[in-house]
Protein backbone atom coordinates (compact mmCIF):
# COMPACT_ATOMS: atom_id res chain seq x y z
CA UNK A 1 0.00 0.00 0.00
CA UNK A 2 1.15 3.29 -1.00
CA UNK A 3 1.29 5.69 1.85
CA UNK A 4 2.69 9.48 1.20
CA UNK A 5 5.67 10.61 3.19
CA UNK A 6 4.11 12.58 5.21
CA UNK A 7 1.82 10.56 6.23
CA UNK A 8 4.59 8.15 7.19
CA UNK A 9 6.26 10.31 9.29
CA UNK A 10 3.49 10.93 11.76
CA UNK A 11 3.33 9.46 14.89
CA UNK A 12 0.11 7.99 17.04
CA UNK A 13 -0.70 10.89 19.67
CA UNK A 14 0.37 9.03 22.68
CA UNK A 15 -1.64 10.61 25.09
CA UNK A 16 -4.71 10.21 23.07
CA UNK A 17 -3.97 6.27 22.74
CA UNK A 18 -2.94 5.70 26.44
CA UNK A 19 -6.69 7.64 27.43
CA UNK A 20 -8.07 5.09 24.79
CA UNK A 21 -6.09 1.81 26.93
CA UNK A 22 -7.73 3.11 30.38
CA UNK A 23 -10.80 3.84 29.08
CA UNK A 24 -11.11 0.05 27.56
CA UNK A 25 -9.33 -1.27 30.88
CA UNK A 26 -11.68 0.89 33.51
CA UNK A 27 -14.53 -1.13 31.29
CA UNK A 28 -13.42 -4.21 32.22
CA UNK A 29 -13.58 -3.11 35.43
CA UNK A 30 -10.33 -3.23 35.95
CA UNK A 31 -8.69 -1.33 39.26
CA UNK A 32 -6.84 1.83 36.84
CA UNK A 33 -5.70 4.73 37.94
CA UNK A 34 -5.66 6.95 35.77
CA UNK A 35 -2.78 9.72 36.27
CA UNK A 36 -1.91 10.55 32.68
CA UNK A 37 -4.81 12.15 32.25
CA UNK A 38 -5.18 16.00 30.71
CA UNK A 39 -8.48 17.06 31.25
CA UNK A 40 -9.76 18.41 34.65
CA UNK A 41 -12.45 16.14 36.26
CA UNK A 42 -15.06 19.57 37.27
CA UNK A 43 -18.17 19.38 35.72
CA UNK A 44 -19.07 22.09 32.61
CA UNK A 45 -20.06 25.01 33.52
CA UNK A 46 -23.82 25.79 33.91
CA UNK A 47 -23.33 28.55 31.59
CA UNK A 48 -22.46 26.32 29.06
CA UNK A 49 -25.26 24.06 29.54
CA UNK A 50 -27.84 26.57 29.47
CA UNK A 51 -26.24 27.69 26.46
CA UNK A 52 -26.24 24.40 24.35
CA UNK A 53 -29.85 23.56 25.25
CA UNK A 54 -30.92 26.24 24.50
CA UNK A 55 -29.65 26.18 21.01
CA UNK A 56 -30.34 22.62 21.08
CA UNK A 57 -34.47 22.85 21.90
CA UNK A 58 -34.47 25.46 19.15
CA UNK A 59 -34.21 22.54 16.71
CA UNK A 60 -31.98 24.64 14.06
CA UNK A 61 -28.88 23.68 14.26
CA UNK A 62 -26.81 24.70 10.74
CA UNK A 63 -23.47 25.46 9.30
CA UNK A 64 -21.34 28.63 10.99
CA UNK A 65 -19.34 31.32 9.11
CA UNK A 66 -15.72 29.22 8.68
CA UNK A 67 -13.50 31.51 11.74
CA UNK A 68 -16.91 31.14 14.38
CA UNK A 69 -19.88 32.86 14.92
CA UNK A 70 -19.95 36.86 15.98
CA UNK A 71 -21.14 36.15 19.08
CA UNK A 72 -18.56 33.45 19.42
CA UNK A 73 -15.99 36.00 18.00
CA UNK A 74 -17.59 39.13 20.66
CA UNK A 75 -16.67 36.58 23.36
CA UNK A 76 -13.14 36.16 22.51
CA UNK A 77 -12.70 39.77 22.33
CA UNK A 78 -13.90 40.35 25.65
CA UNK A 79 -11.66 37.50 26.87
CA UNK A 80 -8.92 39.42 25.29
CA UNK A 81 -9.73 42.26 26.52
CA UNK A 82 -10.05 41.20 29.87
CA UNK A 83 -6.80 38.85 29.93
CA UNK A 84 -4.43 40.54 27.62
CA UNK A 85 -5.94 44.26 27.83
CA UNK A 86 -5.90 44.19 24.10
CA UNK A 87 -8.84 45.09 22.29
CA UNK A 88 -8.95 43.39 18.48
CA UNK A 89 -11.36 43.47 16.06
CA UNK A 90 -13.40 40.62 14.72
CA UNK A 91 -11.15 40.35 12.52
CA UNK A 92 -8.24 39.23 14.26
CA UNK A 93 -10.19 36.52 15.82
CA UNK A 94 -10.65 32.49 14.03
CA UNK A 95 -12.16 30.30 16.53
CA UNK A 96 -11.59 26.65 15.47
CA UNK A 97 -12.29 22.71 16.42
CA UNK A 98 -9.88 22.98 19.75
CA UNK A 99 -6.68 24.67 20.23
CA UNK A 100 -5.47 22.03 18.18
CA UNK A 101 -7.03 22.81 15.17
CA UNK A 102 -5.71 26.46 15.65
CA UNK A 103 -2.18 25.95 16.22
CA UNK A 104 -2.68 23.33 12.79
CA UNK A 105 -4.16 26.05 10.68
CA UNK A 106 -1.62 28.91 11.88
CA UNK A 107 1.33 26.54 10.89
CA UNK A 108 -0.11 25.70 7.32
CA UNK A 109 -0.69 29.53 7.34
CA UNK A 110 3.18 30.46 7.73
CA UNK A 111 5.23 27.12 7.44
CA UNK A 112 7.29 26.28 3.80
CA UNK A 113 8.41 22.95 3.62
CA UNK A 114 12.06 22.67 5.13
CA UNK A 115 11.12 25.98 7.30
CA UNK A 116 12.25 25.14 10.94
CA UNK A 117 10.10 25.43 14.25
CA UNK A 118 11.70 26.15 17.80
CA UNK A 119 10.55 25.28 20.80
CA UNK A 120 11.11 24.27 24.06
CA UNK A 121 11.76 20.97 25.20
CA UNK A 122 9.83 18.87 26.95
CA UNK A 123 7.30 20.13 25.17
CA UNK A 124 3.32 19.28 24.24
CA UNK A 125 3.16 15.90 22.16
CA UNK A 126 1.83 17.79 19.55
CA UNK A 127 3.84 20.07 18.38
CA UNK A 128 6.78 17.88 16.60
CA UNK A 129 3.83 16.14 14.65
CA UNK A 130 1.93 19.35 13.53
CA UNK A 131 5.03 21.00 12.18
CA UNK A 132 6.00 17.81 9.52
CA UNK A 133 2.15 17.92 8.97
CA UNK A 134 3.31 20.90 6.97
CA UNK A 135 6.35 19.28 5.58
CA UNK A 136 8.22 21.57 7.84
CA UNK A 137 10.53 20.06 10.62
CA UNK A 138 10.27 20.83 14.66
CA UNK A 139 13.49 21.82 16.36
CA UNK A 140 13.07 21.32 20.14
CA UNK A 141 15.35 23.20 22.03
CA UNK A 142 16.39 21.49 25.19
CA UNK A 143 17.89 24.11 27.81
CA UNK A 144 21.64 24.11 28.52
CA UNK A 145 21.55 24.01 32.12
CA UNK A 146 19.57 21.04 32.23
CA UNK A 147 16.32 22.90 34.22
CA UNK A 148 13.16 23.17 32.24
CA UNK A 149 13.48 26.66 32.14
CA UNK A 150 14.75 27.62 29.12
CA UNK A 151 16.99 30.96 28.43
CA UNK A 152 17.41 33.53 25.32
CA UNK A 153 21.18 31.74 24.69
CA UNK A 154 19.33 28.21 24.26
CA UNK A 155 16.93 29.85 21.74
CA UNK A 156 19.42 31.79 19.70
CA UNK A 157 21.98 28.79 19.65
CA UNK A 158 19.30 26.92 17.18
CA UNK A 159 18.32 29.99 15.01
CA UNK A 160 19.24 29.61 11.71
CA UNK A 161 18.02 30.68 8.12
CA UNK A 162 15.58 28.47 8.16
CA UNK A 163 13.89 29.51 11.45
CA UNK A 164 10.57 30.85 10.85
CA UNK A 165 8.38 30.56 13.97
CA UNK A 166 8.79 29.89 17.93
CA UNK A 167 6.07 28.51 20.11
CA UNK A 168 6.36 29.06 23.88
CA UNK A 169 3.93 26.92 25.70
CA UNK A 170 3.75 27.98 29.55
CA UNK A 171 2.67 27.00 31.78
CA UNK A 172 3.93 24.15 30.32
CA UNK A 173 2.63 20.90 28.99
CA UNK A 174 4.46 18.61 30.62
CA UNK A 175 6.32 20.83 33.23
CA UNK A 176 3.97 22.61 35.13
CA UNK A 177 6.74 25.48 34.81
CA UNK A 178 6.00 28.88 33.55
CA UNK A 179 8.45 30.64 31.90
CA UNK A 180 9.96 34.13 33.14
CA UNK A 181 8.79 37.53 32.44
CA UNK A 182 11.98 38.25 31.41
CA UNK A 183 12.20 35.47 28.89
CA UNK A 184 9.28 35.74 27.29
CA UNK A 185 9.40 39.87 26.82
CA UNK A 186 12.99 38.78 25.30
CA UNK A 187 11.29 36.32 22.42
CA UNK A 188 8.63 38.69 21.99
CA UNK A 189 11.20 41.20 21.07
CA UNK A 190 13.68 38.91 19.43
CA UNK A 191 10.97 37.76 16.97
CA UNK A 192 9.34 41.23 15.99
CA UNK A 193 13.38 42.20 15.40
CA UNK A 194 14.22 38.62 13.24
CA UNK A 195 10.42 39.04 11.62
CA UNK A 196 9.66 35.54 12.89
CA UNK A 197 6.24 34.37 13.93
CA UNK A 198 5.27 33.90 17.52
CA UNK A 199 3.11 31.22 18.28
CA UNK A 200 1.87 31.54 22.64
CA UNK A 201 -0.16 28.78 23.96
CA UNK A 202 -1.86 30.26 26.72
CA UNK A 203 -3.63 26.88 27.36
CA UNK A 204 -3.36 26.97 30.83
CA UNK A 205 -2.78 30.90 31.60
CA UNK A 206 -5.21 31.01 34.38
CA UNK A 207 -4.36 27.79 35.87
CA UNK A 208 -1.29 29.12 38.14
CA UNK A 209 -0.44 28.08 41.61
CA UNK A 210 1.45 30.29 44.69
CA UNK A 211 0.41 33.56 43.72
CA UNK A 212 1.87 33.49 40.58
CA UNK A 213 0.52 36.21 37.78
CA UNK A 214 0.31 35.12 33.70
CA UNK A 215 2.61 36.56 31.54
CA UNK A 216 0.81 38.80 29.23
CA UNK A 217 2.71 38.59 25.92
CA UNK A 218 1.27 41.80 24.47
CA UNK A 219 2.75 44.26 26.79
CA UNK A 220 6.14 43.79 25.25
CA UNK A 221 5.09 43.73 21.54
CA UNK A 222 5.63 47.09 19.47
CA UNK A 223 3.98 45.98 16.57
CA UNK A 224 0.14 46.13 17.14
CA UNK A 225 -0.27 46.52 13.38
CA UNK A 226 -0.46 44.25 10.44
CA UNK A 227 3.14 43.46 10.43
CA UNK A 228 2.62 41.43 14.56
CA UNK A 229 3.62 38.17 13.83
CA UNK A 230 2.33 37.19 17.42
CA UNK A 231 -0.49 34.54 17.36
CA UNK A 232 -1.85 33.98 21.03
CA UNK A 233 -4.00 30.77 21.04
CA UNK A 234 -6.54 30.04 23.31
CA UNK A 235 -9.55 27.85 24.48
CA UNK A 236 -11.99 26.66 26.72
CA UNK A 237 -11.07 22.70 27.28
CA UNK A 238 -8.89 23.11 30.51
CA UNK A 239 -9.50 25.70 32.05
CA UNK A 240 -13.51 25.28 31.75
CA UNK A 241 -12.87 21.59 31.96
CA UNK A 242 -14.37 21.69 28.72
CA UNK A 243 -11.85 19.15 26.93
CA UNK A 244 -14.80 17.12 25.08
CA UNK A 245 -15.98 20.29 23.30
CA UNK A 246 -13.16 21.14 20.93
CA UNK A 247 -13.41 25.15 21.46
CA UNK A 248 -10.35 26.86 20.63
CA UNK A 249 -9.29 29.81 18.52
CA UNK A 250 -6.42 32.14 17.47
CA UNK A 251 -5.91 35.87 17.47
CA UNK A 252 -3.32 37.56 14.93
CA UNK A 253 -2.97 40.11 12.38
CA UNK A 254 -5.61 40.26 10.21
CA UNK A 255 -4.61 38.66 6.85
CA UNK A 256 -3.08 35.68 9.01
CA UNK A 257 -6.39 35.10 10.35
CA UNK A 258 -7.81 35.63 6.53
CA UNK A 259 -5.42 33.09 4.95
CA UNK A 260 -6.08 30.58 8.29
CA UNK A 261 -9.96 30.88 8.06
CA UNK A 262 -9.34 29.61 3.83
CA UNK A 263 -7.45 26.74 5.49
CA UNK A 264 -10.22 26.21 7.72
CA UNK A 265 -13.07 26.17 5.48
CA UNK A 266 -11.42 23.69 3.56
CA UNK A 267 -11.13 21.44 6.83
CA UNK A 268 -13.98 21.22 9.08
CA UNK A 269 -15.58 24.46 8.33
CA UNK A 270 -16.85 26.48 11.21
CA UNK A 271 -16.84 24.83 14.61
CA UNK A 272 -20.17 23.44 15.69
CA UNK A 273 -22.39 26.01 16.46
CA UNK A 274 -23.74 24.01 19.18
CA UNK A 275 -20.03 24.01 21.02
CA UNK A 276 -19.71 27.55 20.40
CA UNK A 277 -23.05 28.33 22.21
CA UNK A 278 -21.70 26.50 25.03
CA UNK A 279 -18.09 27.81 24.68
CA UNK A 280 -19.70 31.46 25.00
CA UNK A 281 -21.94 30.21 27.46
CA UNK A 282 -18.86 29.34 29.61
CA UNK A 283 -16.32 33.11 28.31
CA UNK A 284 -19.52 35.12 29.23
CA UNK A 285 -20.55 33.34 32.30
CA UNK A 286 -19.62 33.12 36.20
CA UNK A 287 -16.29 32.38 36.33
CA UNK A 288 -15.72 30.99 39.90
CA UNK A 289 -15.65 27.64 38.31
CA UNK A 290 -11.91 28.45 37.14
CA UNK A 291 -10.89 29.33 40.42
CA UNK A 292 -12.13 26.55 42.21
CA UNK A 293 -10.66 24.24 39.80
CA UNK A 294 -7.16 26.33 40.39
CA UNK A 295 -7.45 25.82 43.87
CA UNK A 296 -8.06 22.21 43.82
CA UNK A 297 -5.12 21.43 41.06
CA UNK A 298 -3.13 23.78 43.52
CA UNK A 299 -4.28 21.46 46.37
CA UNK A 300 -3.68 18.37 44.05
CA UNK A 301 -0.36 19.56 43.32
CA UNK A 302 1.25 19.96 46.93
CA UNK A 303 0.08 16.21 47.77
CA UNK A 304 1.74 14.85 44.96
CA UNK A 305 5.03 16.76 45.55
CA UNK A 306 4.61 15.54 49.42
CA UNK A 307 3.99 12.15 48.27
CA UNK A 308 6.94 11.79 45.77
CA UNK A 309 9.32 12.62 48.55
CA UNK A 310 8.86 9.33 49.61
CA UNK A 311 10.91 8.10 47.10
CA UNK A 312 14.55 8.06 47.02
CA UNK A 313 16.49 9.27 44.19
CA UNK A 314 12.97 10.71 42.32
CA UNK A 315 13.18 14.09 41.23
CA UNK A 316 10.03 16.58 40.74
CA UNK A 317 10.18 20.10 39.55
CA UNK A 318 7.82 22.36 41.42
CA UNK A 319 4.88 23.24 38.72
CA UNK A 320 3.77 27.07 39.03
CA UNK A 321 0.46 25.94 37.29
CA UNK A 322 -1.33 23.87 34.59
CA UNK A 323 -1.85 19.93 36.22
CA UNK A 324 0.75 18.06 35.42
CA UNK A 325 4.36 17.34 37.57
CA UNK A 326 7.19 16.05 35.39
CA UNK A 327 9.22 13.28 37.36
CA UNK A 328 12.69 12.13 36.81
CA UNK A 329 12.26 8.23 37.49
CA UNK A 330 15.46 7.58 36.03
CA UNK A 331 17.29 6.22 39.09
CA UNK A 332 14.19 3.38 38.21
CA UNK A 333 14.65 3.13 34.48
CA UNK A 334 16.07 5.65 31.70
CA UNK A 335 13.29 3.87 29.17
CA UNK A 336 10.31 5.96 29.89
CA UNK A 337 8.32 4.04 27.83
CA UNK A 338 9.18 0.36 29.41
CA UNK A 339 8.54 1.76 32.94
CA UNK A 340 5.33 3.46 32.05
CA UNK A 341 4.27 -0.02 30.66
CA UNK A 342 5.18 -2.15 33.91
CA UNK A 343 3.59 0.25 35.55
CA UNK A 344 0.33 0.18 33.93
CA UNK A 345 0.96 -3.75 33.86
CA UNK A 346 1.85 -4.57 37.12
CA UNK A 347 -0.18 -2.22 39.30
CA UNK A 348 -2.77 -0.41 37.41
CA UNK A 349 -1.36 2.94 36.98
CA UNK A 350 -1.35 4.77 33.83
CA UNK A 351 1.16 7.31 33.53
CA UNK A 352 2.65 9.33 30.67
CA UNK A 353 6.27 8.39 29.28
CA UNK A 354 8.37 11.50 29.30
CA UNK A 355 10.09 10.35 25.71
CA UNK A 356 7.17 11.50 24.31
CA UNK A 357 7.34 15.11 25.36
CA UNK A 358 10.78 14.68 24.09
CA UNK A 359 12.80 13.87 27.68
CA UNK A 360 13.43 10.20 28.34
CA UNK A 361 13.56 9.16 31.95
CA UNK A 362 10.49 10.81 33.09
CA UNK A 363 6.73 10.32 33.75
CA UNK A 364 4.48 12.52 33.56
CA UNK A 365 1.70 12.21 36.29
CA UNK A 366 -1.82 13.80 36.07
CA UNK A 367 -3.28 16.05 39.35
CA UNK A 368 -6.37 15.78 37.94
CA UNK A 369 -7.55 13.28 39.65
CA UNK A 370 -8.81 12.95 43.04
CA UNK A 371 -6.81 13.54 46.00
CA UNK A 372 -7.27 9.26 46.89
CA UNK A 373 -6.02 9.00 43.10
CA UNK A 374 -2.99 10.79 43.36
CA UNK A 375 -2.35 9.03 46.94
CA UNK A 376 -2.75 5.56 45.86
CA UNK A 377 -1.68 5.92 42.73
CA UNK A 378 1.79 6.87 44.09
CA UNK A 379 1.79 3.98 46.59
CA UNK A 380 1.40 1.72 43.69
CA UNK A 381 3.92 3.28 42.22
CA UNK A 382 6.46 3.11 44.64
CA UNK A 383 5.35 -0.33 45.76
CA UNK A 384 6.39 -1.12 42.17
CA UNK A 385 9.76 0.00 42.15
CA UNK A 386 10.90 -0.29 45.20
CA UNK A 387 13.19 -3.16 46.25
CA UNK A 388 12.58 -2.64 50.12
CA UNK A 389 8.33 -2.63 50.13
CA UNK A 390 6.87 -5.60 51.46
CA UNK A 391 6.54 -8.15 48.64
CA UNK A 392 2.68 -7.83 48.55
CA UNK A 393 0.00 -5.63 47.65
CA UNK A 394 -3.41 -5.75 47.74
CA UNK A 395 -5.69 -3.68 45.61
CA UNK A 396 -9.05 -4.57 46.98
CA UNK A 397 -9.16 -7.55 46.59
CA UNK A 398 -6.60 -8.18 44.18
CA UNK A 399 -3.39 -9.45 46.17
CA UNK A 400 -0.37 -9.10 43.80
CA UNK A 401 2.68 -10.31 44.39
CA UNK A 402 6.02 -8.58 43.46
CA UNK A 403 8.21 -10.84 41.24
CA UNK A 404 10.19 -8.02 38.74
CA UNK A 405 12.61 -6.77 41.04
C1 LIG B 1 -0.15 22.73 25.48
C2 LIG B 1 -1.42 22.32 24.83
N1 LIG B 1 -1.83 22.99 23.75
C3 LIG B 1 -2.96 22.66 23.09
C4 LIG B 1 -3.73 21.59 23.54
C5 LIG B 1 -4.97 21.23 22.76
O1 LIG B 1 -6.10 21.71 23.37
P1 LIG B 1 -7.56 21.52 22.74
O2 LIG B 1 -8.25 20.50 23.57
O3 LIG B 1 -8.22 22.87 22.87
O4 LIG B 1 -7.40 21.12 21.33
C6 LIG B 1 -3.34 20.85 24.67
C7 LIG B 1 -4.11 19.69 25.12
O5 LIG B 1 -3.65 18.83 25.83
C8 LIG B 1 -2.15 21.25 25.33
O6 LIG B 1 -1.73 20.60 26.43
Amino acid sequence: MSISLIGKSIGVSATLLLNETAAIMKAKGEPLIHLGCGEPQSKTPIDAITNLTGILNSGVIRYTPVDGTIEMKQAIIRYMEEYYDRKVEPENVIASSGVKQAIMVALQTILDPQDEVIFPAPYWVSYTEMVKLCGAIPVPVHPEDGTFHPRMQDILQNVTSYTKAIILNTPNNPTGVMYSEQFISDVVQFCEKEGLYLIMDDIYHRLLFDGKKRVNCFKYTKELNENSKLIVVNGVSKQYAMTGFRIGWAVANKKLIAVMSNIQGHQTAGPAVLLQKAAIGAITGVQSGVESLRLTLENNRNVMLDRLRAFEGVKATKPDGAFYVFVDFSVYDKDSSRLSKLLLDKVRVLTMPGFEFGLDGYLRLSTCGTIKDIIEGIERIKWALDPNSPNELFIGERKLVRDWL
